[in-house]
């Protein structure tokens, strides 16, 4: 597998459905808590939830705009789309947001779960809840274990050829 094909995938399986979901449970949240409007511990998660949300959001925009270009570049010998960005530090930074975004998605799904009586709504956002959460430890594991590893190496190929 090519640093490429490895990243088309992840954008067109897993970048797309976050576009999709959190957009989606975003209104979903704001609908129940309008029911609910004195629960605090659920107005707290709809507030987490939109941290998380903009966090998810520009960690893919760097993803798509600067990481995946950059690597896809190296791998095909192409030149690099300069950047005042600390790769390196970046790509640290952004394994330490895979897991701080996955946690707080299961803390908000549980809070849900605990803090509010089941009802259609209700169950329908922990659904879309458990279908991003779901499909977030896939996305994260490609990344970890594939894309930054390759990512490293290719970055360091190029850096070692240039010295
Ligand atoms: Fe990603
Ligand atoms: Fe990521």
């Amino acid at each position: 597998m090519t640093f490429q094909s490895i990243v088309e995938d992840i954008m067109s399986s897993h970048h797309s459905l976050l576009r999709r979901e959190l957009p989606r449970i975003n209104e979903l949240i704001d609908l129940l808590s309008a029911e609910y409007p004195d629960n605090d511990r659920l107005s707290e998660a709809r507030q987490l939830y939109a941290k998380v949300r903009s966090k998810v959001e520009a960690h893919l925009k760097d993803e798509e705009l600067i990481l995946f270009p950059t690597g896809v570049a190296l791998e095909c010998g192409d030149a690099v789309v300069p950047t005042e960005m600390d790769l390196l530090e970046r790509l640290a930074e952004m394994e330490k947001e895979h897991d701080g975004c996955g946690n707080a998605l299961t803390g908000i799904q549980k809070t849900i779960a605990e803090t509010t009586p089941s009802s259609e709504l209700r169950d329908k956002l922990l659904a879309h809840l458990e279908r991003v959460q779901d499909d977030f430890v896939a996305h994260v594991e490609k990344e970890n274990t594939q894309v930054h590893p390759m990512f490293i190496a290719l970055l360091k190929k190029s850096t070692a050829l240039s010295n």
